[in-house]
């Protein structure tokens, strides 16, 4: 049984396993979302939480759902069917796979919407639109974007539209060639962006911002919001990595796998901060600016610096090439799933969840302007979707494949598959049986009280 492939495909090598689940990792969340998340809670300490969350948390857990996809060779709800039987414990855990899917809808459809501004400031930057804006130019600017359904849900059309079509075209020839073209151009555009940050005079208060660890700064809240964009960042907790994980070659050692994919991750964003906030203190604006951070402060700053066009257009694509490698790893598990379970052609079941995303995507483009009246918890759906996937379903899903794995999976099988030296199995079985499932439940009750 663990010698056989998925349906699906299978990466070509562990390289472009490291690029695919890299693509998946490295997105909107890096680029858009942890700078300004650092922003509002403060800088250094938040970091530094981060940080923690991630090697603690984050890693293991990824190691963790990249096993048991690998075992199974199947979709999420496959896989955990599967492994259960195996194990025999209850196949209930399967759930897990089901709540995962519906995150993974619900997160496409704000991300969706996000990318649709990114494509949006593509084409502005391309034309200039922004050059010497001030601030209250970009800022109404960009909510003149918000308040427009039309022009959101066109990009947010096109976007899915996007993903669909590398999606349908498969593992091969779909994810794995767009990986092997879009990663290495992301790479590139970082360091050309990082160059250019650096060789503004605002890089040394970019750098103390965001690694001076002031603790006065933190707060429940902000450990929570750490936690949660831990999961977020790494794609875990609904299926994502653990489908990717199934087309991954056999040979290869799980957790030095994972252990880079981590690391490129956390650099990816680490870079995202101090190519951002240099540019936003040398411009003398506010790091606490909140989701319009990237949009607002930066073409401010582009605009008025030499070669800022320039930069900020390639800025913007490597946005959102970041976003699409994303978006398509977003729909994978329920489209493998679709085609696993009930032999739908690929091509129909990415249309089909194609359009059950775009659907709920537009409860996202309102939310902004026809419908920003309905809110739920006080929150608009847009905010709504963001906070319960982040903060909420992908902890659980997370801590839920950590209890399976830990406490239910057959202790053998995770040792076969990991393959990592007796005490880093230690370590990982330490985190996912007791670290990672306590670390998460006090965040969480702290939250609730
Ligand atoms: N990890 C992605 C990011 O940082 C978001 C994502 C979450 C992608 C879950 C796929 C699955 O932007
Ligand atoms: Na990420």
């Amino acid at each position: 049984m663990q010698n056989k492939m998925s349906i699906q495909g299978s990466w070509a090598s562990r390289w472009i396993f490291i690029l695919a689940a890299t693509g998946s990792a490295v997105g909107l969340g890096n680029i858009w979302k942890f700078p300004y998340i650092t922003g509002e809670n403060g800088g250094g300490a938040f970091v530094l939480v981060y940080l923690v969350c991630i090697l603690f948390v984050g890693i293991p857990i990824m190691m963790t759902e990249v096993f048991i996809g690998r075992r199974a060779r199947r979709n999420p709800i496959g896989a955990l069917e599967s492994l259960s039987e195996e194990s025999n414990t209850s196949t209930a855990w399967k759930g897990i796979g089901l709540i995962g899917m519906l995150a993974g809808v619900f997160i496409f459809s704000f991300y969706s919407v996000v990318a649709g501004w990114v494509l949006q400031y593509i084409q502005t930057m391309a034309t200039g639109g922004l050059n010497g804006a001030t601030s209250e130019q970009a800022g109404a600017y960009f909510n003149g974007l918000l308040a427009d359904p039309q022009t959101l849900l066109i990009w947010h059309s096109i976007f899915t539209v996007m993903v669909i079509v590398v999606v349908a075209a498969g593992v091969n020839k779909g994810l794995e060639r767009a990986t092997r073209i879009m990663m290495p151009a992301l790479f590139v555009l970082l360091l050309v962006l990082l160059g250019y940050a650096m060789s503004t005079d605002g890089f040394a208060a970019g750098w103390n911002f965001m690694f001076e660890f002031d603790f006065s700064k933190l707060s429940w809240d902000a450990v929570l919001v750490a936690l949660g964009h831990s999961f977020f960042t790494l794609s875990l907790g609904m299926g994502t990595i653990m489908a990717y994980g199934a087309y991954m070659p056999k040979k290869a050692s799980v957790g030095g796998t994972v252990l880079a994919i981590g690391a490129l991750d956390t650099i990816v964003a680490l870079i995202a901060g101090l190519a951002i906030f240099p540019i936003i203190f040398s411009n003398g604006m506010d790091p606490a600016a909140g989701p319009g951070l990237m949009f607002i402060s930066l073409p401010v700053a582009f605009g008025q610096m030499a070669f800022g066009q320039f930069f900020g257009l390639l800025f913007f694509i490597l946005i959102g090439i970041a976003a699409w490698t994303s978006a398509i790893s977003l729909m994978e598990p329920t489209v493998a799933f679709l085609v696993e379970k009930f032999g739908m052609k690929r091509l129909n079941a990415t249309v089909l969840l194609g359009i059950v995303c775009w659907a709920m995507g537009i409860t996202c483009v309102g939310s902004f302007n026809f419908m920003s009246d309905y809110t739920l918890f006080g929150k608009n759906a847009f905010d709504f979707l963001d906070f319960i996937t982040a903060n909420i379903m992908m902890p659980l899903g997370g801590i839920l494949i950590a209890l399976f794995a830990g406490w239910a999976v057959k202790e053998q099988f995770a040792k076969e598959e990991i393959g990592v030296s007796d005490i880093a199995f230690s370590a990982w079985k330490i985190s996912i049986r007791f670290v990672a499932p306590v670390a998460v439940t006090i965040v969480f009750v702290y939250n609730l009280l």
